[in-house]
């Protein structure tokens, strides 16, 4: 069965929430991730760029912020959440847009940059997604990702995972009312490519200049390539 319909079902639910537990399980770090993500796209000039499961639009208005010439589209299927980024984001100019990641409604070349925070765990063919991504990137155009990678088992190993099998969901429980869509997220988490086998499933998609780094004890991955 496809995850599609109980993904966007779930982030409906959680949406009025999102951002409190967001900063709160990141211990404030997540904003630094996306501004990474922005300064790894790069400056877009009068360009067109896409974020892509904007969610609620943090990693679209960094760019618009930080691009003030760049033309933005933030895009997801959750309309609760691209409600919240359109409440929060009212006045920034971006566009916002209802899609799913698995057949983008955009042609052929259009954007110069594709970003996406924490998409691909959510998706049943992260390659798909990926080739999809190249398809509406024009060549040379970049795309950065940010999601969670599986922790390393190293030393720090016994405690990253008592933080995310026990940590998140009780947090998830108390923020945002919902242990069960923390405890997707560390299962998630858990099931996910590790950051080299995701790299090379952004070569295989046709990408090229693949790189990532990680962040927070090995939890948080984002990597980076560009369409040839
Ligand atoms: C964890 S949130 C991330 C939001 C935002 N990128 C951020 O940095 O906070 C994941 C988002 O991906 C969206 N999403 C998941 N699967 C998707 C798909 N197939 N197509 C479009 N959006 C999707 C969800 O609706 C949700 O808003």
């Amino acid at each position: 069965m496809s995850k599609g319909p109980g993904v966007q079902k779930m982030f409906d639910a959680i949406a009025g929430r999102y951002d409190l537990m967001n900063r709160v399980m990141t211990l404030g770090q997540d904003q630094r991730w996306r501004k990474f993500v922005v300064q790894k796209a790069g400056d877009p000039g009068r360009g067109a760029t896409l974020d892509l499961a904007t969610g609620t639009g943090d990693i679209a208005a960094l760019m618009s912020r930080t691009y003030p010439y760049a033309r933005v589209t933030g895009a997801d299927f959750s309309l609760n959440m691209l409600k919240e980024a359109e409440k929060r984001f009212a006045s920034s100019g971006i566009h916002w847009q209802a899609c799913d990641a698995n057949k983008l409604p955009f042609d052929d070349n259009c954007f110069d940059s594709v970003t996406f925070g924490y998409l691909l765990r959510n998706v049943d063919d992260a390659g798909k997604v990926l080739t999809e991504v190249c398809r509406v990137l024009s060549p040379g155009g970049r795309v950065v990702c940010l999601d969670t990678t599986p922790p390393a088992r190293n030393l720090l190993y016994p405690f990253v995972l008592l933080y995310l099998k026990y940590g998140i969901p009780i947090m998830g429980k108390m923020i945002a009312n919902d242990e069960a869509a923390y405890s997707y997220l560390t299962g998630s988490t858990m099931d996910f490519y590790s950051a080299g086998e995701l790299a090379e499933l952004f070569t295989a998609a046709g990408f090229t200049k693949v790189g990532y780094k990680k962040f927070m004890f090995g939890t948080i991955g984002i990597h980076w390539g560009e369409k040839p």
